[in-house]
C-alpha cells in the first residue's frame, strides 16, 4: 500500500518535472521561430511611410519619392492648371474618381488634400510602366488639345494633372492616390494618414 502511494507519488513528481522540462523546451523552440515570423528591419523600413519635403517645390513643378519600391509623386499645380480641371470632365473615363483609386479625403476634383498639391503613385494602371510629366500644353508629339498632364510611352495612357485618365486608352483607372497626411505646410508623410481614409 504506502510502496503504491510512493510509486504513485513519485510518477506525479516525474510527470510533473517533465511537464515543466517540455514547457521550457517549447518556450525555447518557439522563440526563435516566434522571432523569424517578424519582418526584418529591412522589410520593415521598406514598408513604412515615408517623409517628403515639399518647402522647395516651385508652381508647376514635380518632385518623386520611393515608397514601398513604388515613385510617389507631388506636383505643385498652377493656377491655370487647376482652372484647366474641370474642363476636361468630358474627355475622362472617372472623372468623379468613383473608382476607389483614393482615399475619401482625396476623392474630388483636384483629388488630393491642398488643391494646388498632387501626391499620385507614378505607375500606369495599364501594366505598370512609369508615365512621364508632361505639364507642357499642345507640345508636337502630343497634339494641339493637350493640355498637361501625364503621358505612358509603353501604350500611349493618357492622364490629366490630377492623376485622371482619358477615355480611349489602354489604362483603366485613374493613378492611385496613397494613403498621406500634412505633418505641417511643407512635409508631408507618405503611407500614413492616421486612419482618415
Ligand atoms: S503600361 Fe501604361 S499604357 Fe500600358
Amino acid at each position: 500500500m504506502s510502496g503504491d502511494k510512493t510509486n504513485t507519488g513519485r510518477r506525479r513528481f516525474l510527470t510533473a518535472a517533465t511537464t515543466v522540462v517540455g514547457a521550457v523546451g517549447v518556450g525555447f523552440v518557439l522563440v526563435p521561430f516566434v522571432s523569424s515570423m517578424q519582418p526584418s528591419a529591412k522589410a520593415r523600413a521598406a514598408g513604412a511611410p515615408v517623409r517628403a519635403d515639399v518647402s522647395k517645390l516651385e508652381s508647376g513643378q514635380m518632385i518623386r519619392v520611393k515608397w514601398r519600391g513604388k515613385p510617389v509623386w507631388m506636383v505643385k499645380r498652377t493656377e491655370e492648371m487647376l482652372e484647366t480641371l474641370p474642363t476636361l470632365d468630358g474627355d475622362l473615363r472617372d472623372p468623379e474618381s468613383l473608382q476607389p483609386m483614393q482615399p475619401a479625403y482625396a476623392q474630388n476634383g483636384y483629388r488630393s488634400i491642398k488643391p494646388e498639391l498632387l501626391v499620385t503613385v507614378g505607375i500606369c494602371t495599364h501594366l505598370g510602366c512609369s508615365p512621364t510629366y508632361r505639364p507642357d500644353v499642345a507640345p508636337a508629339d502630343l497634339g494641339p488639345d493637350w493640355k498637361g498632364g501625364f503621358f505612358c510611352p509603353c501604350h500611349g495612357s493618357t492622364f490629366d494633372l490630377a492623376g485622371r485618365v482619358y477615355k480611349g486608352v489602354p489604362a483603366p483607372l485613374n493613378l492611385e492616390v496613397p494613403p498621406h497626411r500634412y505633418l505641417s505646410d511643407n512635409e508631408i508623410m507618405i503611407g500614413e494618414d492616421g486612419g482618415a481614409a
